[in-house]
């Protein structure tokens, strides 16, 4: 039986997105998943994440904004990719118009990416959007477009975050492999079973991919007099692979 998604309102899904209003502890687990990535990646040339997870709704284009605002806070060069072309909202969470984006140059319309880049939408962050949806997003993905694109960008920017759709449902996020430093997986808690990122891990083992990590999204965090309770509604934690194994 399929599982309960609870989307939510864009207008409501914008409140998850780091502001200046964003509860402390939220900033800082945001923080220091940022450095764990940053040590995991550490000995990589490409600083390239792909963000995905095993099913759909667990918080991947939340959480790939969110980390690529946080890695700008920095005062690195930052690009986001919407490159999940099949139910995209990185636009939609920002307020940019997506007439043009990802789809327009994979697929041969707009030539130059740096038209059809949004630049600065926060400090130090640029966006590219997906573009309108294209009816076939993994031959795009796959083509040697997308192998140009990411080593302009790979040169141009100290980090570059793919939002994709999910890896148990399509192959987009594992095709990105052998052109990108890895993967972050989402965990949504209550939500993802053990057999879900059990699927996933196998699908990354046969495609070679790289897990730098795991963020665990939807937390709910624990009271120092014991027991749970919402104190950090969002709090999210991430978690290297080999703490996983
Ligand atoms: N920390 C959070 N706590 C509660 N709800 C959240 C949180 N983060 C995101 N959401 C909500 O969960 C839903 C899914 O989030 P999001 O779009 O980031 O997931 P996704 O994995 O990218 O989905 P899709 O598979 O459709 O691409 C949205 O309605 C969003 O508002
Ligand atoms: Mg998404």
């Amino acid at each position: 039986m399929a599982k309960k998604t609870d989307r939510l309102p864009i207008s409501q899904s914008r409140k998850f997105i780091l502001s200046n209003d964003t509860q402390f502890a939220i900033k800082e687990a945001y923080k220091t998943a940022r450095t764990n990535l940053v040590f995991s990646l550490a000995e990589n040339e490409k600083r390239i994440v792909v963000i995905t997870s095993c099913s759909p709704s667990e918080g991947k284009s939340t959480n790939c904004l969110n980390m690529a605002i946080t890695m700008a806070e920095t005062g690195a060069s930052v690009l986001l990719i919407d490159c999940d072309m099949r139910k995209p909202v990185v636009h939609s969470l920002l307020r940019l118009d997506n007439k043009t984006g990802l789809s327009s140059v994979l697929g041969g319309i707009v030539r130059d990416v740096s038209k059809v880049i949004d630049r600065n939408v926060r400090p130090h962050l640029d966006i590219l959007t997906s573009g309108p949806i294209p009816p076939n997003p993994a031959e795009l993905i796959s083509g040697s477009k997308m192998d140009q694109l990411l080593e302009l960008v790979g040169d141009h920017y100290d980090y570059v975050f793919i939002d994709t759709p999910p890896a148990n449902v399509v192959t987009d996020a594992f095709l990105l492999n052998t052109r990108t430093a890895g993967v972050i997986l989402v965990i949504k808690e209550g939500h993802t079973t053990h057999d879900e990122i059990r699927e996933c891990l196998d699908k990354a083992k046969m495609t070679n991919c790289r897990i730098l990590g795991f963020i665990k999204a939807n937390c709910l965090g624990k009271s120092t007099k014991g027991g749970y309770k919402y104190k950090y509604k969002y709090k999210n934690n991430y978690y290297k692979y080999s703490e996983y194994k």
